[in-house]
């Protein structure tokens, strides 16, 4: 599809994450922005009933009759075939036939939400083509519903929403009970982001993500037996949690723990970005790791190799990972005096130790997915 002219052309970035990991199914605040990598999708109808799909992300193409969208084995399909299958169930009969063409510079696989800016970005795009008439809203829900149903990764909704409602140079501080969220003005010079790509993704990712919503769900019940105006478990007071503390097995306490904690500390490092104080906004963001990594589990050896490398660094303010975890990125504040240096020396140490390649990425705050 070389010589592809487009009616539509969408550009659908990443998302990072400050703070607030895993807090989003558990309705706490979370700190999240678009990036500045992108994926590209180009579109054009075909007046037929058949969607052409090609991706030189994938190295290759597929075909999708909107006559029967039905799950396959091939998982980068399925983001595809998830999204037309929820608009057609909003928007019954609107969609058409189109050939659609993706092109990326956004590392995929690497926690930095690159299935939600296909969905998303896919979404934005066939509503401005057919002039489907969906809301953003809307966009958000269904792209996040195709993770649950034709993914099987029960996500939360901050990825998407990011994905939406991004604003270049913001972060937005989201409430993930209500959605309500404040923009953010932020400008972190001399400091810029630096993300490491552990290259790593352990096969159990998924099914621990949904593991993890699991144990925080039995946590809430059983809390919720004695005091059912908890909606969240976020919301739930740690003298509260602690009155549990030998009713809930070690794993759901510590699980728990982490996220009550998370919510406040996802709080208090807001409060010191709007008062300029990096320093202990950049040392939440190591807490926020020990949490993933000791109480609620989701980290591994190499994403934990890599904070500790930046603790003794006084270029970097914070560090730690991002994503659903078990591997992926770790984001990183770095003095911008120092970033070579930076990568340098951590991709020396993790290639001596894990034998493994680390990439690194330096991202900018963007807009959310857009119409070019
Ligand atoms: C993934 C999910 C999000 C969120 C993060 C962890 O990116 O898609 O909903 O839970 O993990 O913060």
């Amino acid at each position: 599809m070389n010589s592809f002219i487009s009616e539509v052309v969408v550009q659908s970035p990443g998302r990072i994450n400050f703070i607030g990991g895993h807090l989003d199914y558990n309705g706490g605040h979370v700190l999240p922005a678009a990036m500045n990598q992108k994926i590209t999708l180009k579109f054009r109808k075909n007046d037929s009933h058949m969607c052409n799909v090609a991706s030189s992300l994938m190295e290759s193409d597929f075909k999708v009759d909107l006559n029967n969208l039905v799950k396959t084995d091939t998982q980068w399909h399925n983001f595809i075939i998830g999204v037309l299958f929820h608009i057609n169930i909003l928007k019954p009969g609107l969609l058409k036939g189109f050939d659609c063409v993706i092109e990326s510079d956004l590392a995929l696989g690497a926690g930095l939400s690159s299935s939600a800016a296909l969905e998303c970005g896919l979404a934005k795009g066939v509503n401005e083509l057919f002039e489907i008439g969906l809301t953003e809203t809307e966009i958000i829900k269904l792209s996040r519903d195709t993770e649950h149903t034709f993914i099987g990764t029960k996500c939360g909704i901050m990825d998407q929403l990011t994905i939406i409602k991004g604003k270049k140079d913001h972060l937005l501080f989201l409430n993930c009970e209500t959605l309500a969220y404040d923009l953010i003005k932020i400008d972190f010079k001399p400091y810029v982001i630096v993300l490491l790509n552990s290259n790593v993704s352990h096969n159990l990712a998924n099914s621990a993500y949904n593991k993890r919503r699991d144990e925080c769900s039995v946590a809430l019940t059983i809390i919720n037996k004695k005091y059912p105006y908890y909606k969240f478990l976020s919301k739930v007071p740690l003298e509260i949690l602690n009155e549990f503390k030998h009713i809930l097995t070690d794993e759901i306490y510590h699980r728990a723990l982490y996220v009550i904690e998370e919510n406040i500390r996802s709080i208090n490092a807001v409060g010191y970005l709007k008062k300029h104080d990096f320093i202990n906004f950049g040392n939440c963001l190591y807490q926020a790791h020990y949490g993933l990594q000791q109480h609620y589990e989701v980290s591994c050896e190499e994403l934990d190799f890599l904070v500790k490398l930046t603790e003794g660094l006084d270029y970097v303010l914070g560090s730690r990972m991002m994503g659903g975890g078990f591997g992926g990125c770790t984001i990183n504040i770095v003095h911008s005096n120092h970033v070579d240096q930076f990568i340098m020396r951590t991709t020396g140490a993790y290639r001596k130790t894990f034998n493994r390649e680390l990439s690194s990425i330096i991202t900018t705050i963007d807009d959310g997915a857009s119409i070019v």
